[in-house]
């Protein structure tokens, strides 16, 4: 196999890759659309449809000081098995049964994007 075959070849698999990633985080946008934004918000800042009527407030996805202060592991666990799994609010529930772990880690990534934060910072 000739060097410019191989290149293309490997090309394509970044091409690939790429999009790949892409979908995936379109996916989760999709899935936080479907399941969260009716009280976590359209923009994710924890002013959703809902809010009105709760006793305790959806969390401001959009806030980086206070989501930096949770690790990945936290946010996976806060979404997989409800607000008091982590000594939260009964009003943040388990999506477990609803969202497969994989899409919860897309979830956790996009929370990422949406404080445009890392553990820690
Ligand atoms: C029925 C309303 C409701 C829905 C739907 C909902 N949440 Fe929440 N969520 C809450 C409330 C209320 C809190 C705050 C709990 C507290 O601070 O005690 C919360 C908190 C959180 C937290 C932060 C926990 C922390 O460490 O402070 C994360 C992360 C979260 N929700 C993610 C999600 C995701 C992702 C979805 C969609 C799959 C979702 N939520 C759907 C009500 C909701």
């Amino acid at each position: 196999m000739n060097r410019s075959r191989m290149l293309f070849i490997g090309f394509g698999g970044l091409i690939m890759l790429v999009s790949g990633l892409a979908l995936g985080a379109e996916q989760a946008a999709d899935t936080y659309r479907t399941y969260c934004v009716q009280c976590h918000g359209l923009q994710g800042n924890g002013k959703g449809l809902n809010v009105r009527d709760m006793s305790v407030q959806p969390r401001d996805h959009t806030d980086a000081k206070e989501m930096a202060t949770r690790s990945d592991e936290d946010l996976f666990k806060v979404i997989k098995e409800g607000g008091v799994a982590v000594n939260k609010s009964v009003l943040m529930p388990p999506w477990g049964g609803v969202i497969s772990d994989e899409e919860i880690r897309g979830l956790v990534v996009y929370l990422r994007q949406l404080c445009k934060c890392s553990y820690g910072r």
